[in-house]
């Protein structure tokens, strides 16, 4: 619109300004042709007048002049007439007119002593006029008296404002018109063929063959068309050679890398573009106060440990919410930008939600509904009508998002987590042909515990879009085939590990997930942070143990403050020679819950510090804040033990991410056995966070653990990590995907 506006504008300006000069000359002329005629008018009046005020003058004939005056009184336009006595006094004059009288004329005596006739405009009272007088002289050139006629001139100034009128109406319907026949051939000529373009790319973005849609464009933007055509052609052909080598290559390999995942996708995927779409965006940008500068970090999130390396490797689109207050600033005009922000690796494209949307959806809903009523931690979940309606609403926004973007053949949808149950059914049913997977990063509880939820059958009914569903253990698989058993109208196939409901069939499958085990650091950097560290906290010759959270109800803080207590309580000889360190990202804070946990937890460690502290000395450092992973990874480092002690945790990546950490494969790691993690970590320390005594002793057990035994489990953990890595989680998700889809 700026655009045409700046095209048509001048034109406007220009015509605008012509036709104004051209009517104020049209309208000065008119005028002067009006006045004119009048003029000539009065004074052909006033001189056929003449013979007869001449007679009555000389002759005194009162009542002669009087009726001469009133002669003239009809006549057009013709205001009146007044007769002058040789002194210039009023001798008669058209009764209508009487007012004249009053007219200070100092003129009057000038032209009784020059005896040259007088025309002007006058003005008097409301009377706009013309004023012609006529010396009326004898025989002898002596005057005798004068006449006056006088003409209405307001008719003058109707016609020629009617004039104004009709050129200002003439120049509107030009400039409207002008206007209009701009626009249209702008848009023959511009904006049709630039529509025509750009859908033509929209076609080639989502790799529909150019010969359903060819480019029909002539001329300058046809060339350009065709040039494009060109680079689509080559790049089809280069991706078509990439898949053939990756195939190849996957014979020959035996480790999962991230260039073997590549190599997996192209061969499996070939052309068909990943999705993923999750709640938690990947890169967030944050600025503390309006006018400061906004920074770019990760959220403190396991879907984030887990799929940024993996699209990292792969490439594709990564859906999920703009929850950070400056990312509007940092995307484009279709919401994406390409992440990481210094390494553009994969697009992310974010979805905007109103803060009612959000308080709904993702508080209410995802996290007072969901979250507890999968984790058995007894806290009690909230199901409000309101927040339920939201997250359908948020769910179709998604869905709308998504499938705005997915391509004409084939595409691979990756749905992250619990936020969306209700997006598989809905992408589906737009586009059968999609193969559409969704993780549950959190447990799947029992169809008891689930048959409590409102919407449960709502919720099955959604998630069953899929084509595959996985979950991290083979339990919560158990639970779910058992909840669609139940209740809802389904058929569960034991054989085949699958769901079918009206014909289609889920696939249900574990997949343990993981991190990325080679986390390459720069060693030099890493020694600097630790020894940084060290002196900061005074950390020299202390055994020092970590725990790295959001702050969570689930995952069991204050249940390690309180182990930790009991360690000292037993242990005294530690007092001084231990500390531990806690990493806590603030979580879901406008939630009441969490809200409470942090007061909670800030004043448990305060009371446990004040009860041990002595000099400079407390057995607990408490950092509460938003951690970086290149900040958390000096911590792992230094930390002889990691305590891990959730009540409840579909996998946990913390103690995954300790284990790929110890590169010395020194370190031991207090796990909890209600996490999916304990499952394949079987060399961790496993303890039941709820038992305090248990959790206690198994401190000193991390800290007495001979060298040698230490180092035996850690290199054990370490080859489970590194052999079932995240490359592989992934890898085992597409293959199963792709195997599916061709039975
Ligand atoms: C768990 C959930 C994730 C979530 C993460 C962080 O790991 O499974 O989906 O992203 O917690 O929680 P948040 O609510 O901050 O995204």
């Amino acid at each position: 619109m700026k655009r045409i506006l700046l095209f048509i504008l001048p034109i406007l300006i220009i015509v605008s300004l012509g036709f104004t000069v051209f009517g104020i000359f049209q309208v000065r002329y008119e005028e002067e042709k009006l006045l004119d005629d009048l003029k000539r008018k009065a004074r052909a009046v006033a001189e056929s007048m003449e013979l007869s005020v001449r007679y009555s003058l000389i002759s005194a004939d009162l009542r002669n002049a009087k009726a001469l005056a009133e002669r003239f009184q009809l006549r057009e336009r013709l205001q009146g007439c007044a007769i002058y006595g040789k002194e210039g006094e009023i001798i008669a004059i058209t009764q209508r007119f009487e007012d004249w009288k009053e007219k200070d004329k100092p003129y009057i005596q000038e032209i009784l002593e020059n005896k040259t006739p007088r025309g002007e405009l006058e003005k008097f009272k409301h009377y706009s006029v013309y004023s012609y007088i006529l010396p009326v002289l004898d025989d002898e050139f002596n005057t005798l008296g004068l006449i006056e006629v006088i003409y209405d001139t307001s008719y003058v100034f109707t016609i020629l404002a009617e004039l104004w009128r009709r050129i200002s109406i003439t120049l509107i319907i030009i400039v409207v018109s002008i206007a209009l026949i701009a626009l249209l051939i702008q848009r023959q000529i511009f904006i049709l063929p630039v529509k025509r373009l750009t859908e033509w790319f929209h076609h080639f973005q989502k790799g529909e063959i150019d010969t359903k849609h060819p480019i029909k464009e002539k001329g300058e933007l046809g060339k350009l068309a065709s040039e494009v055509e060109q680079v689509a052609l080559s790049l089809r052909v280069a991706r078509r050679t990439l898949s053939e080598e990756a195939h190849a290559r996957l014979q020959k390999e035996e480790l999962w890398t991230e260039a073997k995942l590549r190599d997996l996708i192209r061969a499996k995927l070939g052309e068909n573009a990943l999705y993923v779409v999750s709640n938690r965006e990947p890169y967030m940008h944050v600025a503390d106060e309006p006018s400061a500068l906004p920074k770019c970090i990760r959220p403190a999130s396991g879907v984030v440990t887990a799929i940024d390396p993996i699209l990292r490797a792969c490439g594709g689109t990564w859906i999920a919410h703009g929850s950070g207050n400056a990312d509007k600033k940092f995307v484009n005009s279709k919401n994406k930008l390409g992440v990481p922000p210094d390494d553009n690796r994969y697009i992310l494209k974010r979805v905007w939600l109103s803060k009612e949307e959000e308080d709904g959806y993702y508080y209410g809903f995802a996290n007072e509904g969901l979250w507890p009523l999968c984790h058995n931690t007894h806290t009690r979940p909230i199901f409000r009508e309101n927040d339920w309606q939201d997250y359908k609403k948020v769910n179709q926004k998604f869905a709308d998002s998504v499938l705005e973007e997915l391509p004409v053949k084939s595409p691979f949808v990756f749905i992250q987590d619990y936020h969306f149950t209700l997006l598989p059914k809905m992408i589906k049913e737009k586009r059968p042909d999609a193969t559409v997977a969704l993780f549950w990063h959190i447990p799947w509880p029992t169809a008891e515990s689930f048959s409590i939820c409102p919407y449960q059958e709502e919720i099955l009914d959604g998630m069953l879009g899929c084509d595959l569903i996985g979950f991290h253990v083979q339990n919560h698989c158990n639970n779910f085939l058992d909840t669609a058993n139940r209740l809802l109208e389904s058929r569960v196939d034991t054989e085949k590990f699958s769901v079918v409901r009206f014909g289609k069939e889920t696939f249900v499958r574990s997949f343990p997930i993981s991190v990325d085990s080679n986390l390459d650091r720069a060693p030099g950097e890493l020694d600097r942070q630790i020894e940084q560290l060290k002196k900061e906290f005074e950390l020299e010759d202390k055994i020092v143990g970590v725990g790295v959270e959001r702050i969570d109800y689930t995952k069991g803080i204050v249940e390690r403050v309180l182990a930790i207590d009991r360690f000292l309580e037993k242990y005294p000889q530690y007092k001084k020679k231990f500390v531990f360190i806690q990493l806590a990202a603030p979580s879901r804070t406008h939630i009441k819950r969490y809200h409470d946990l942090i007061a909670e937890i800030d004043e448990l460690v305060e009371q446990k510090n004040w009860k041990y502290r002595e000099d400079s000395w407390k057995p607990i450092i408490y950092l509460r804040k938003h951690f970086s992973a290149d900040e958390i990874a000096p911590f792992y480092r230094l930390g002889d033990f990691c305590i891990v002690s959730s009540l409840h945790d579909g996998m946990n990546l913390v103690a995954k991410e300790y284990v790929a950490a110890k590169a010395d494969s020194s370190g031991a790691l207090i796990l909890s056995q209600f996490t999916g993690a304990s499952r394949e970590l079987t060399d961790a320390i496993l303890i039941n966070p709820y038992s305090i005594e248990e959790f206690s002793d198994s401190i000193k057990q991390a800290i007495e653990m001979p060298q040698e035994e230490k180092k035996r489990r850690m290199e054990n953990m370490r080859k489970v990590v590194s052999e079932n890595n995240v490359y592989r989680w992934a890898a085992n998700i597409i293959t199963e995907l792709t195997a599916l889809k061709k039975t």
